[in-house]
Formats: structure tokens, C-alpha cells, sequence
């Protein structure tokens, strides 16, 4: 298997020289990941940010609360383990499940058994949003970030993943369709701000962007929606052919290939994100993160641009 990514070595660290308020903090911020658009990168961007922050020293927990357990199988949790996977959402009974892969990360997985957790939600009589919540509620102190891996469609595990979040954040492949799902997942969020005053939409991740039929200028007009909206557009996650070998390897491409464009770009992400949630990042990163970024927006505001 030459060039496989599994012989990456994943335990190689980048120097964290932390700013924020990180390990000690005594709630885990939760950061949930939507995008109403199916394949719109959702599980891309908690695989690779949850894989860096992890190689950052951070403790990581993963929730995939997708029927389709994308996340799951990207990490590599057992075939044979899949029948009962998604059980702790109906049991409430969870022991998250340690990624041999990704250093510092563990996951709650999704399998056969999470559609019942759903429907049992469904028939709660009182406060059925909040039951995600209260069940992910005693993690938050074992682990130092939580991320919640969605489904496209709406429905109660959604809405729940919105509930038990301290943060949003809608990942975008580069491409009208994906971006209208962002429009309609803020339009969600905007919903349900009324219920979630706490919640904070930290913005967009642009993803997979000049690859194969991606077209740039759908890039400026994230970047200008984001301004309108108020929140951040994250530096783009270049395109990159790697993009699905996980399945495979079971090691984020940002980890696989650490050098590479998309390596680079997901710790600029993973350094931003983590900075919106308080979390200990390397200075470095965030600095000439927040340098592209900053960049990123005079070439499209030019002008318009608020001070800042
Ligand atoms: N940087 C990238 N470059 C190229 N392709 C990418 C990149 N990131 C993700 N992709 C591809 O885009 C597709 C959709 O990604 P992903 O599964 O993460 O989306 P999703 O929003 O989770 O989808 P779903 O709504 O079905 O859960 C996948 O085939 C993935 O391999
Ligand atoms: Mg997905």
C-alpha cells in the first residue's frame, strides 16, 4: 500500500503554543456543524478540524447523529459494531468509542440503532429538543470540545444539535447548491434564535474550492453573505483528490496529507474555529489564519469593508 495514508504517522504534533481559555475550562463548548444541502462537506469538516485539533493536544469528542453514519465510517469504527452504533442515543447511556486514528479523539457513533434514539426523542411529551442536550450534557467535562456531525434534512436530531450547541458552523463546497443550503440553514438557525438566544453562528467554511467544476466566484459571494449576515467566512478549504480515501484510511486528509494545500488550510480552520470557541490553538496558525482571511475579504469588499 505505498502512499497510502495509513502509513502516515498521525502522533507527529504541531507545537501548540496556546492562546484562549482550553484544557481546564470547565464546559466544553459544542459546536455543531450544519448545512441543509446534503453533501455539502458537513463530514469533511469534522473529521479534518476534530483530527487537528487533536493533534493540537485537545480532547476531542465527535457525534455523528446522521442515520447514514458517514462520520462513523470515516473514522473506522467497527463493521461489526455498526448493528448496535447509535444505541446510546434511546439507551442515554454513551461511552464514547477511542479513534486509533486520531489522536486525542473519540467518537459517539451512529449506526443501525440511531434512528430508534430519534423516534424515541419524537415521543417525548416535554422538552424533546433538549434531550440531546441534558444526555451530552456530563461529557462536556471529560473532553475540551464537542462536535456534532448533522443530516441534511430537518428533522428533530437537527433541531437537537442545535439545542445542545454553544456554536454553528455550515461547511459549503464551493457550488450555488450548497450555498443556498447555507442560506437555508441560517435561515434555521434565525428560527430558532428566539428559543437558543446563546447560540452563536460563527459563519461559513468554504470547501473543495477551485477543484474539478468549482467556480471561484462563488467564493465572493460567500464572503459578501457572510459580511451581510455578520458572521465570519472562514479561509476555503482547497479541492483535493484525497477527499474520500478516508473511507479507506480512516485518517483525515488534513492529517494525511499535513503539508499539502488542504493540510494547511484545515489547521488555518481548525485555529480560527477553535479561537470562536475559546479554545487553547497554536498562535501561529491563528495568526496568518486570520492574515488570509482578513486578506480574503478586502479582495472581495474591497472598500465595503467595515474597520475593524
Ligand atoms: N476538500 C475537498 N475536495 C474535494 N472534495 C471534497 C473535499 N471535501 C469533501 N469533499 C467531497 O465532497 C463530498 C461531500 O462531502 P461530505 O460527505 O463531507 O458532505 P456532507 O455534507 O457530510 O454530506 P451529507 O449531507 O450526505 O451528510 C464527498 O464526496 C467528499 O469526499
Ligand atoms: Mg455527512
Amino acid at each position: 500500500m505505498g502512499g497510502d495514508p495509513m502509513s502516515v504517522d498521525v502522533s507527529q504534533r504541531d507545537t501548540v503554543v496556546g492562546v484562549g481559555a482550553g484544557k481546564g475550562a470547565t464546559t466544553a463548548p459544542v459546536l455543531s456543524i450544519v448545512n441543509r444541502k446534503g453533501g455539502a462537506g458537513k463530514t469533511s469538516a469534522v473529521h479534518n478540524i476534530a483530527g487537528v485539533w487533536g493533534t493540537w493536544g485537545l480532547r476531542v469528542l465527535l457525534v455523528d447523529l446522521d442515520t447514514a453514519f458517514n462520520l462513523t465510517e470515516a473514522c473506522g469504527y467497527p463493521e461489526e459494531l455498526r448493528a448496535s452504533g447509535g444505541a446510546w442515543l434511546s439507551s442515554g447511556a454513551l461511552e464514547p468509542w477511542d479513534i486509533p486514528t486520531m489522536p486525542n479523539c473519540a467518537l459517539a457513533p451512529s449506526g443501525a440503532r440511531l434512528a430508534a434514539g430519534v423516534e424515541r426523542m419524537e415521543r417525548l411529551a416535554i422538552d424533546r429538543e433538549r434531550y440531546l442536550a441534558k444526555l451530552l450534557d456530563p461529557l462536556r467535562h471529560a473532553y475540551d470540545v464537542v462536535l456534532l456531525d448533522t443530516k441534511p434534512d430537518l428533522d428533530l436530531s437537527v433541531t437537537s444539535a442545535l439545542a445542545a450547541a454553544t456554536h454553528v458552523l455550515a461547511p459549503t463546497l464551493t457550488l450555488p447548491q450548497p450555498i443556498y443550503g447555507v442560506v437555508r440553514s441560517l435561515g434555521l438557525v434565525a428560527d430558532l434564535q428566539e428559543g437558543l438566544p446563546h447560540l452563536e453562528v460563527i459563519g461559513f467554511l468554504p470547501i473543495g474550492y477551485n477543484g474539478r467544476g468549482l467556480r471561484p466566484a462563488a467564493l465572493g459571494s460567500l464572503v459578501e453573505m457572510a459580511w451581510e449576515y455578520g458572521v465570519m467566512c472562514l479561509p476555503p478549504i482547497p479541492f483535493t483528490e484525497h477527499a474520500g480515501k478516508e473511507s479507506q484510511s480512516h485518517v483525515p486528509v488534513a492529517l494525511a496529507y499535513r503539508n499539502a494545500p488542504v493540510g494547511q488550510y484545515y489547521r488555518y480552520a481548525a485555529a480560527l474555529v477553535g479561537h470562536a470557541l475559546g479554545l487553547a490553538v497554536p498562535v501561529d496558525w491563528l495568526d496568518r489564519g486570520r492574515q488570509i482571511q482578513e486578506q480574503m475579504v478586502r479582495e472581495v469588499l474591497g472598500d465595503e469593508q467595515p474597520d475593524t
